[in-house]
């Protein structure tokens, strides 16, 4: 039978252990061992249908403040623990940013520019001096940018050209740089001239030519007065810095919606006509679309194939090599 004197006992062996436990994990042990199913003080509160009808009430107040004095221990016990694992966790794992790395020689640990990132830069510096912006534009694209409002519409046989990736939600991996054009004519007043960097995806069957992922760099000059002579000026400037030579180039027609006309351009190398990058005047729609009026303003745009620049630069034999992240190929650039 559980008296005044039980709960006394049990209240003190519990303080003890409360303030003997050393860890929250302990702390929690001696909260389940007390009043836990089985815990000594939910015994004791089981216990009280047995007392006497006379004494049971005063008991069970006693037992009622009893448990909340404990409880109020329990919490307060919790709290110091806290704070002395926050503080042994902020000691030990206190990181000394400024040790020197310990540094396996055998590695080389410097790292070095991606080809296609030193070719990038060198035609990005070329063309801020020729008056460009370096303008930037999302790769994740709505078909609007990437088709639509470059003269490619949703039945167009252009499209299967480009093949490309769909999210679920309807949005697309840009197939080429040539949807900053259209951003550019959007959030631009004329006359500008841009160049446009970016990493590309088209869904390809792979070979040493063609990856899903590549790179691409946009030009556009919108003017006044703007003719093929202009364009062609500025991609023989463009081969010349980035070759350290004279490049012969020859245009072919091609057939892109968004110019008009439109050009293959070839350059000659090593004893071949190699395609080089695809051209042309845009195209008076394409003016529309970006919200300017062609009646006033014409323009040339083109897109170099950066990795394949970079291909042709370095002799790199295949353009899976620019994506594998191998280091032997990528430490011939540092
Ligand atoms: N966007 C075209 C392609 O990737 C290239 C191009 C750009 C052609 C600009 C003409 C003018 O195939």
């Amino acid at each position: 039978m559980i008296d005044a004197n039980s709960v006394e006992q049990v209240k003190e062996q519990t303080t003890q252990r409360i303030e003997a436990a050393s860890s929250i994990d302990e702390l929690e042990n001696v909260r389940v061992g007390e009043f836990g199913k089985k815990g000594q003080f939910t015994l004791l509160m089981k216990g009280l249908k047995d007392v006497d009808s006379s004494s049971r009430k005063e008991l069970g107040a006693l037992l009622n403040k009893t448990k909340k004095e404990l409880e109020q221990r329990l919490v307060q016990k919790r709290e110091s623990l806290q704070e002395i694992e926050a503080a042994k966790a902020l000691s030990s794992e206190w990181i000394d940013i400024s040790m020197p790395v310990d540094v396996d020689p055998a590695l080389n640990s410097f790292g070095s520019l991606h080809p296609v990132s030193l070719v990038r830069r060198e035609l990005e510096e070329i063309f801020l001096g020729l008056g460009f912006s370096v303008v930037d534009g999302p790769e994740v694209e709505g078909e609007y940018y990437n088709f639509e409002a470059l003269n490619i519409p949703s039945t167009h046989p252009a499209r299967d050209l480009q093949d490309t990736f769909f999210t679920k939600m309807g949005s697309l991996l840009r197939t080429h740089t040539s949807t900053i054009q259209i951003r550019a004519l959007e959030n631009m007043e004329p006359p500008l001239r841009i160049v446009a960097p970016g990493r590309c995806f088209r869904c390809e069957r792979l070979d040493a030519s063609h990856e899903h992922t590549f790179y691409q760099m946009e030009g556009m000059m919108i003017d006044k007065v703007v003719n093929v002579g202009h364009l062609v000026y500025f991609l023989k400037t463009l081969l010349r810095e980035i070759f350290g030579r004279e490049v012969k180039v020859r245009l072919r027609p091609g057939y892109f919606p968004f110019v008009e006309p439109g050009f293959e351009l070839d350059a000659w190398f090593q004893g071949k006509w190699m395609e080089m990058l695809g051209c042309g005047l845009v195209h008076p729609r394409v003016l529309e679309y970006g919200g300017i009026d062609p009646k006033k303003w014409q323009g040339f745009a083109f897109a170099v194939g950066l990795s394949r620049l970079a291909m042709l630069r370095y002799q790199i034999d295949d353009i899976r090599h620019m994506q594998a992240g191998d280091l032997r190929f990528l430490k011939q650039f540092s």
